[in-house]
């Protein structure tokens, strides 16, 4: 497999392209409504991050909770930057995405009182994230889904979409018999995060930011991509790299409490939530309190949590594995990449600029997140919105759809490692101008320098396009994090410690003629709640 040589080809009314909680829910809403539909995941059934969600899913409770109440608390969390009207719709649409997942057969924790338990993750005014097997959300609402017995062709990846006048054709993609083309007039882009844009995550290795490069490739606009979420209290151990065990904010919402090396209060004074502040000022203060004293690390003290390896198993056995017993061990904990709150902007139906291409959950930018995700409104998100473009797509059928040029299926990539190892030292917690500009200027160095020969077979194919994915991302996220120049949600800027009004607007990128990333300056959104833009990339 040397080129694009084109080696099968089928036909489907919609292409969704990912297996996760968003792809999935889409997949099946689709084909209830007649659609013929084919959904393509690169890795297995449960390499996606909603296997690993924890927390639960944050959804209106019946009594002493509120859709105000759920939409402010996402508003204040977002910094400025979220779309009320994206926050309000999204949270209305929670109750009936959670009875559809339990018709589907997905099972919730009940309390004692036989109610569904609800508990609280930070900057939640209330008890209302409904979880599943203790700490295995994630895991239940994947094995509701995959049972629903959507087909999927495993192992495929999407490599390019192909536009005409009438918006999409198709999608170029690749698969254990090589390089395929699927006629389609409709591709939604369910395709996760980017968390291996760092050397440290808490997503699975398939989160490589796949959605945002096709999606820029096809034409269609990005934004709020500086807002990466650092969650604060995942495993530390020393030396660990890549997929990272998170330890849940719904430990410290029962009771757990964050103490440094000296068994000092790591969040006191800070914020008026104490440990359950929202994730950007809980990890703020701990990379502070680290630098502070020189450390690591920061510790967990969950030792007061009664029946903790129940309602806890995954973290139970996780700790176990790297030594530590939750129940008299203090846990090692350490802010990791963990979150894109940006991604492919769309209206919350998933639509794109480009006709025929949507996205929903984590590689999209709805405007829910604003500068910063509310814990646990993700697995909400998937859910509404992936219905939701289940629906919309109807709108595709009858478009004439034909792919006639394949076009290439390399694209400039940098090697990950060195990838991480710069976005790691410069575009982390905290940022500052002189390292982000830094990092740009190494990466187009190493960009010139790459050979962008070919591989050969499926999985190098796959590795090289997901290299290529990080690169390009990287680059855009650069642009934008450089051209915010101040602080806002969960970019932290060392050099502008303060929000500034004229910054209080999303930065929407596109791919210029010359294939670079830039900064789009007026707002030419077909669908776009994006604000007006006036600052230029440097
Ligand atoms: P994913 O579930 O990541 O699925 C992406 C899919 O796309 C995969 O099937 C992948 O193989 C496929 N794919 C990617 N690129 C390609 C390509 N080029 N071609 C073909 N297929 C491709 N959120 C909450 O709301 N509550 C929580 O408690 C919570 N806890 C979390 C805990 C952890 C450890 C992590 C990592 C995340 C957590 N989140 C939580 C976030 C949430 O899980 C994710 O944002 C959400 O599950 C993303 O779903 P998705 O469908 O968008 O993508
Ligand atoms: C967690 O359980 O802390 C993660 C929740 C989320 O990311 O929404």
């Amino acid at each position: 497999m040397s080129d694009t040589t084109i080696g099968w080809e089928a036909e489907a009314d919609l292409v969704v392209i990912g297996g996760g909680v968003a792809g999935l829910t889409a997949a099946r809403t689709a084909s209830l409504r007649g659609l013929r539909v084919l959904t393509l995941s690169k890795g297995g059934p449960t390499d996606t991050s909603t296997q690993y969600a924890q927390g639960g899913i944050a959804v209106v409770a019946p009594h002493g909770d509120s859709v105000d109440s759920h939409v402010q608390d996402t508003v204040t969390a977002g910094a400025g930057l979220c779309d009320p009207e994206a926050v309000r719709s999204i949270v209305e649409g929670g109750r009936d995405a959670v009875t559809a997942l339990t018709d589907l057969g997905a099972v919730f924790d009940l309390g004692r009182d036989g109610q569904v338990s609800r508990t609280r993750e930070g900057g939640h005014s209330t008890r209302r994230i409904i979880h599943a097997g203790g700490d295995a959300t994630g895991a239940e609402v994947q094995r509701a889904l995959n049972a629903a017995g959507m087909p999927v062709l495993f192992g495929a990846a999407a490599v390019r979409i192909v536009t005409g006048a009438d918006g999409v054709q198709g999608v170029v993609a690749v698969s254990d018999k090589g390089f395929g083309v699927i006629h389609t007039p409709a591709v939604l882009l369910a395709t996760g995060g980017f968390g291996q844009l760092y050397a440290c995550s808490t997503n699975p290795p398939g989160a490589t930011a796949d959605g945002i490069a096709l999606a820029l490739r096809a034409g269609a606009t990005v934004a709020d991509l500086e807002f990466v979420q650092f969650h604060p209290t995942v495993l530390f151990t020393p030396g660990g790299l890549g997929r990272r065990p998170l330890i849940s904010e719904a430990v410290r919402g029962e009771g757990a409490t964050l103490v440094d090396s000296e068994g000092n209060s790591v969040t006191a004074g800070v914020h008026p939530r104490g440990d359950l502040a929202p994730r950007d000022v809980v990890s703020r203060a701990i990379a502070a309190r680290m630098q502070t004293l020189g450390t690591d690390h920061v510790y967990l003290d969950a030792r007061a949590i009664d029946g903790f390896a129940g309602r806890f198993p995954t973290i139970t056995a996780s700790c176990l594995e790297a030594g530590i017993d939750p129940r008299g061990d203090l846990i090692p904990v350490a802010p990791a990449a963990h979150y894109q709150c940006g991604g492919i902007v769309t209206d919350t139906h998933g639509r794109t600029v480009v006709p025929g291409l949507y996205a929903a959950g984590e590689a999209a930018r709805t405007g829910l997140h604003g500068a910063n995700r509310l814990a646990s409104n993700s697995l909400l998100e998937g859910l509404v919105v992936g219905e939701r473009v289940g629906t919309a797509a109807v709108e595709r059928r009858g478009v004439a759809a034909r792919v006639t040029e394949a076009g290439p299926a390399t694209f400039p990539r940098i090697d990950r490692k060195a990838l991480q190892e710069l976005m790691t030292d410069h575009a982390g917690v905290v940022r500052d101008g002189d390292g982000l500009r830094g990092a740009m200027l190494r990466l187009l160095g190493l960009l010139g320098g790459t050979d962008t020969t070919p591989s050969t077979e499926t999985a190098s194919v796959i590795r090289d396009l997901e290299d290529a994915s990080l690169t390009l991302t990287a680059r855009a996220m650069l642009v934008v994090a450089t051209t915010r120049t101040e602080s806002r949600g969960c970019h932290t800027r060392s050099d502008y410690p303060d929000s500034r009004d004229e910054l209080r607007r999303s930065l929407p990128v596109r791919l210029g003629p010359d294939g670079r990333p830039q900064i789009v300056t007026a707002n030419a959104e077909r669908t776009g709640p994006v604000p007006l833009v006036t600052a230029r990339a440097s």
